[in-house]
């Protein structure tokens, strides 16, 4: 038989009501006793407990009936079986969601990795190209600036020799014409002291004596009337110092060291009618000894037999053919100069000639400086 609640119910109701009426009765008899048994009170809690136990034991039945009822329902399991489904389920999506927040977490992470190295790695490039950018730039840039001082400093080089070069040229230009000027005027006033209608004179300039040094030549020839003159590198001064020397009827001797020059300024003061007052004497350069100094001069015998004379015009020999080339003719001379001979250096604003006059005027205390006012000629005179 199976045990339903309807069915135990009147009986667990007829056990309760049996032991209750027990107990108040039993009750009832304490309260009407004058005293109460040891035996009667003991029976009493006796029934008492064991009504406890039936009522517990129909409690635990009543439960127990509960719980099957309650599992052998279809619903409920239904029920139950929906909600652990339920349950299930939301432990395999909760499972699933956990996997994926997991993978999400991993992939997040890889991600970051990956994109940490990467941004690590771009840092890297960029600092190397900045790196490389800079370097190479401020090493362009000073190449550039190292470039463009150099320009600076070209240009300025260039500047300053254009305004050199200007300046310079402003100068010679002016120098020449004034030069030019001075030569004209000069060759003005001595073509009023000479005829050359007849015969031509040899002109000036080049390794010539210039037009204002043979004006300044004749002056002191038509001044000083020298009777002997002796010259030292013949050529166009000879023909015109030969034109005045020849009005006061003195002579010259002209001697050069190239046949040459020597054969040219024979033939133009040949042409010039000349002869009688001009001998060109021809004599090559050899070694003169002065003191402890061997110089290229004249041959000796050029000179053998001029005496007393009374102005020497040394213009040679030129100056490629040895240092202080012209000293010599002080010295090697000396002796056949007049007292008061006037000795004439040309070419005196070079400072070789400069240098020549007063290394004599150092060694010979018979001569004194005279002033020419004509810087290319310097002037000696012997006073004793
Ligand atoms: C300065 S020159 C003498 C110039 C001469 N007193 C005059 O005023 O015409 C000195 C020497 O140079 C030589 N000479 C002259 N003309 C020359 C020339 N065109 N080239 C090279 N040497 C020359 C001659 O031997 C001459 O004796």
């Amino acid at each position: 038989m199976r045990i339903t609640a309807r069915r135990i119910l009147p009986v667990i109701l007829g056990v309760v009501a049996a032991f209750l009426l027990a107990l108040v009765l039993t009750v009832a008899g304490y309260a009407g006793a004058e005293a109460v048994t040891a035996g009667a009170f003991w029976t009493t809690l006796a029934t008492l407990m064991l009504l406890m136990l039936v009522l517990g034991a129909i409690l635990a039945v009543l439960a127990l009936s509960l719980v099957r009822l309650v599992l052998r329902s279809a619903k409920v399991r239904k029920w139950l079986r929906r909600q652990i489904d339920r349950f299930l389920d939301y432990v395999e999506k909760d499972s699933q969601r956990r996997q994926a927040a997991k993978a999400q977490v991993l992939s997040a992470r890889r991600q970051e990795t990956t994109t940490r190295e990467r941004l690590e790695a771009a840092e890297r490039r960029l600092l190397a190209t900045m790196d490389t950018f800079r370097f190479g730039h401020e090493d362009r840039l000073a190449a550039l600036e190292e470039r463009l001082e150099a320009v600076d400093e070209h240009m300025e080089r260039q500047a300053s020799k254009a305004e050199r070069q200007r300046s310079d040229g402003v100068r010679h230009t002016t120098t020449t014409s004034r030069e030019t000027v001075r030569q004209v005027e000069s060759l003005m006033q001595l073509s009023g002291r000479v005829d050359s209608s007849h015969h031509r004179l040899p002109l000036s300039g080049g390794f010539a004596m210039n037009a204002e040094g043979l004006l300044w030549l004749t002056d002191l020839l038509q001044d000083h009337q020298p009777r002997k003159v002796l010259e030292v590198g013949s050529g166009a001064s000879t023909s015109w110092m030969g034109e005045f020397v020849r009005r006061h009827g003195g002579k010259i001797v002209s001697v050069d060291h190239l046949e040459e020059y020597a054969a040219q300024t024979r033939h133009e003061v040949e042409a010039r009618g000349l002869g009688d007052t001009v001998e060109v004497r021809l004599s090559p350069l050899q070694p003169v000894d002065i003191k402890d100094q061997t110089f290229q001069w004249y041959g000796l015998e050029a000179f053998h037999d001029l005496r007393d004379i009374d102005l020497l015009v040394v213009d040679g020999p030129p100056k490629s053919t040895g240092e202080n080339a012209r000293f010599p003719a002080l010295p090697v001379l000396l002796d056949r100069l007049a007292p008061g001979c006037l000795v004439v250096m040309d070419d005196f604003n070079r400072p070789d000639e400069r240098a020549i006059v007063e290394g004599w005027l150092d060694q010979f205390p018979q001569f004194e400086p005279v002033e020419t006012f004509n810087e290319r000629i310097g002037m000696i005179r012997r006073v004793v």
